[in-house]
């Protein structure tokens, strides 16, 4: 397995998915972290990430020196470059001009991370610093104009440091740059594959919950279906699924959840109805902030007050990925975050947590899924967010507005699932802004709601573009929704991306 000292680029987890998806394990941890540490992690290899600091600065990040002592095979990516430079004597210094963008880099010498590569290969550069002298028994094995010395090597030592980013798209040949490191440098196999993983996460699971029961949020999103799937395989049905129908989700979708859930996979599946309960709460509320913390609190409530009925206060099962877990485990990143788990349950619930996703990356969670048997569309559900339509009615929220938000949005996912096979559209739904306007329908006027039509492309919900969809599909979702949404006589799209927008309204 790799180690990857994280000092504080924003590419950090990139780096660790590449690496996971040439099948090497590999986990991120922060810079600092002691020799005993990382000894007892015992890598077959570390790679040293970039940063947004300088080496020659006083504060400047540093590992210990043991990393660069030959003990193990070492990639410098960036940051990671100029600090082994540093540390084995060459020298770093500030650039006249910071570079950025993707630029043609000559290969120099095919022997090492270049193998199989041609003359010159486009790579991804970030940087202001830079190397001008490499440190002595290292060669210099790809420049480019502006940057002397944009790969340096020591085969003997397997020391290795890039100046460019092989972990982003636009580094062309990224993914065999590092596979030569992994493969043929380090002589690493395959073996991280999804199957190894449940095998072991289910032995895990057993040796932790034994025969004792577990309880788990069940959403209806991919996250907790994997995390329940997987606790299930390890102790059948003394584990319970508790799936609280708030009222404000989307057409069908309570029963479409129960059904795909309770029969087939074999989890055993409490609903909770609490939509009386929810909607009585959302009253006369209209601020968006207001609304968003009822929903939430009122979650936790009815979620806590079942949860000791089935699970005896012992395990709580969460579907909590590794982004979250690395983003609120450094602090090197300029990121920080503090990550709140779906729902949002409080820390003094009194159970113990399992969480058997907590290494895994978003699309390797996908490949659990289908390997447990999850059908294809639940394993590519787009994202929902808790409040549910709660949030996509502006103001307050009403059984009849819920009821033409259902039925409009309804629409608008089939005719996108239909025509956007690829799933190149990341997210889409209706919203209900709370405006009326005057229509024309037969010879009658008319005065009623306007729908709104969100569809946005994203990576991961951070930033979205609104997504360029044919007229000719907005057309018919438009003229649907007029025709068969009772209370709605005009259809809008959103074409806001974010920044400076947000996905949602609210
Ligand atoms: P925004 O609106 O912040 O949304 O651009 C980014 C992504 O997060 C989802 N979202 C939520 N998910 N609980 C969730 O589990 C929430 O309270 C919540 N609010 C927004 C949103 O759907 C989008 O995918």
């Amino acid at each position: 397995k790799v180690l990857i000292l994280d000092f504080g680029g924003q590419y950090n987890q990139l780096i660790a998915r590449r690496v996971r998806e040439q099948q090497v394990y590999c986990e991120i941890k922060p810079y600092n972290i002691s020799l005993e540490e990382i000894e007892n992690f015992n890598p077959s290899a570390i790679i040293l990430s970039g940063g947004p600091s300088s080496v020659y600065k006083e504060d400047a990040p540093k590992c210990t020196r043991e990393v660069f002592s030959g003990k193990w095979p070492v990639l410098g990516i960036c940051y990671g470059m100029q600090l082994m430079v540093q540390e084995l004597g060459g020298e770093v210094k500030r650039a006249n001009h910071r570079e950025y963008g993707t630029i043609s880099m000559n290969i120099l010498d095919h022997g090492g991370l270049f193998q199989g590569l041609g003359e010159k290969t486009e790579v991804l550069m970030s940087h202001s610093d830079y190397v001008s002298i490499a440190p002595t028994n290292f060669i210099v094995t790809a420049n480019s104009e502006n940057t002397p010395v944009a790969a340096i090597e020591n085969h003997k030592e397997k020391l290795y440091g890039i100046q460019f980013h092989p972990e982003v798209i636009h580094t062309v040949e990224g993914k065999e740059i590092i596979g030569n490191f992994l493969f043929n440098i380090c002589g690493l196999s395959k073996d991280w594959t999804m199957e190894s993983f449940i095998e072991r996460t289910v032995e895990d699971i057993k040796k932790q919950i034994g025969d004792k029961k577990a309880v788990c949020g069940l959403s209806g999103g991919v996250d907790s279906a994997v995390a329940a799937l997987l606790v299930h395989r390890a102790i059948g049905d003394n584990l319970t699924c508790i799936f609280v129908d708030h009222g404000l989700l989307r057409k069908n979708e309570a029963e479409e959840v129960m059904e795909a859930f309770e029969g087939k996979l074999g989890l055993k599946v409490v609903k909770i109805d609490a939509k009386d309960e929810f909607l009585s709460k959302l009253k006369g509320i209209t601020d968006p902030e207001q609304k968003r913390k009822i929903i939430g609190n009122e979650f936790v409530r009815i979620f806590e007050r079942e949860a000791v009925k089935y699970g005896n206060g012992e395990f709580l099962v969460q579907g909590t990925l590794y982004p979250d877990v690395v983003e609120s485990g450094t602090d090197t990143a300029t990121t920080i975050k503090t990550h709140h788990n779906v729902g949002g349950l409080p820390e003094d619930m009194k159970f113990e947590l399992c969480e058997p996703l907590r290494n895994l990356f978003k699309d390797e969670v996908r490949e659990v899924g289908l390997k447990l048997g999850l059908p294809e569309h639940l394993v590519w559900r787009q994202p929902f967010p808790g409040p549910g339509l709660g949030i996509r009615i502006m103001g307050e929220v009403t059984e009849e507005k819920l009821e033409i938000l259902r039925n409009a949005d309804a629409i608008v996912r089939e005719e996108i699932i239909n025509y956007d096979k690829e799933r190149k559209v990341w997210q889409f739904f209706a919203v209900l802004p709370g405006t009326y306007s005057v229509g024309v329908m037969g010879d009658d006027r008319t005065y009623s709601q306007v729908v709104a039509v969100r569809a946005v492309g994203s990576e991961d919900g951070m930033t979205a573009t609104w997504s360029r969809l044919p007229y000719e599909l907005l057309d018919k979702i438009s003229k649907r929704i007029v025709n068969e949404v009772d209370g709605v006589n005009r259809v809008v799209y959103d074409i806001t991306s974010k920044p400076p927008g947000t996905i949602e309204w609210e």
